[in-house]
């Protein structure tokens, strides 16, 4: 058998618009001969298809794919604790799947391939997956990591929108650590937010920026005063998240108009002119899709 070691690419994808892949990621899928995708249910099947479309179009031969079921994960933990062990139990048997995979589908002196959403760095598990198989010592593969687009990026890119003010911090944070407080000096970031966190802000002058499905063809974007948007955004959630079975969300709330793009007339949501933080994409309570 040979010794040639196995090596992996960790190849962030952008999120959601295959024009946003790197010249980098463009040329790291080409070097590989397998790729690996893990996932389950109807999100997977649009996130398969999505890296399919995306091998597709920048692959000129034939490619291999080797597909898994993403173990059950308990949802039902929240809180610190609790919801950490749950993560970290889930993490330790997608890693068990990853291990076999590399196992048993990449030959060695092969190189194999994980198309990450967004970019590897940002709420992704690829990688501490890779580091705990490497601890385990039963195979040996070097890796590198290609960075992509994040939600974020997109996100502020959409909206035409800075992440923060001049000079001053943003947080970045799931939804559910919203509740538990944020610095009071920070614009906030918030992703993985499947209770609309938001909901619970309104009244204290916070901007929202945000964005359903970005970079796909069902992309929503809204933006404006939260107090004046946050009920037409709950409605356009249900109603997508209803019609999809699953809904990737991500949002920036500011305090009050920032400092990008300021000059433009807004439209609020109740059609009141003003000035304040917008962008032509997702103008201040309007909705685009
Ligand atoms: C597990 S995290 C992965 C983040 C990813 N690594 C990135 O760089 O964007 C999943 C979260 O990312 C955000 N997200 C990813 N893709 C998105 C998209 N196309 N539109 C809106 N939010 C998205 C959502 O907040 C979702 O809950």
């Amino acid at each position: 058998m040979s010794d040639a070691p196995r090596h992996i690419l960790v190849i962030g994808m952008g999120a959601g618009d295959p024009d946003h892949l790197t010249l980098a990621a463009v040329k790291a899928m080409r070097r590989a001969d397998v790729f690996f995708v893990l996932g389950k249910g109807r999100e997977k099947d649009a996130l398969t298809r999505l890296r399919r479309d995306i091998l597709d179009e920048h692959l000129t031969g034939p490619y291999r794919v080797v597909e898994a079921e993403d173990p059950w994960r308990d949802r039902t933990q929240q809180d610190g604790g609790r919801y950490a062990s749950a993560v970290h139990d889930w993490r330790h048997r997608r890693a068990d799947i990853c291990e076999r995979l590399i196992i048993e589908e990449l030959a060695p002196g092969q190189c194999g391939a994980f198309l990450v959403w967004g970019d590897p760095s940002l709420y992704d598990s690829t990688l501490a997956i890779l580091d705990d198989i490497r601890g385990r010592g039963t195979v040996e593969f070097g890796y590198e990591v290609i960075p992509g687009i994040s939600s974020v990026s997109a996100l502020a890119a959409r909206h035409r929108v800075t992440l923060n003010r001049v000079g001053r911090p943003i947080h970045i944070t799931p939804g559910r650590r919203l509740a538990q407080g944020f610095p009071e000096d920070c614009d906030l970031v918030v992703m993985l937010d499947g209770h609309e966190s938001f909901t619970h802000l309104t009244g204290r002058g916070w901007w929202i920026h945000w964005g359903a499905y970005i970079g796909t063809p069902d992309e929503i974007l809204v933006s404006g005063p939260l107090d004046e948007v946050a009920g037409r955004i709950s409605r356009l959630r249900a109603e997508a998240r209803e019609r999809h079975g699953w809904i990737m969300d991500t949002y920036l709330l500011s305090r009050g108009p920032g400092d990008a793009d300021d000059t433009d007339a807004v439209d609020t949501a109740d059609g009141a002119g003003g000035a304040g933080r917008t962008g032509g994409a997702g103008d201040a309570g309007r909705t685009h899709r």
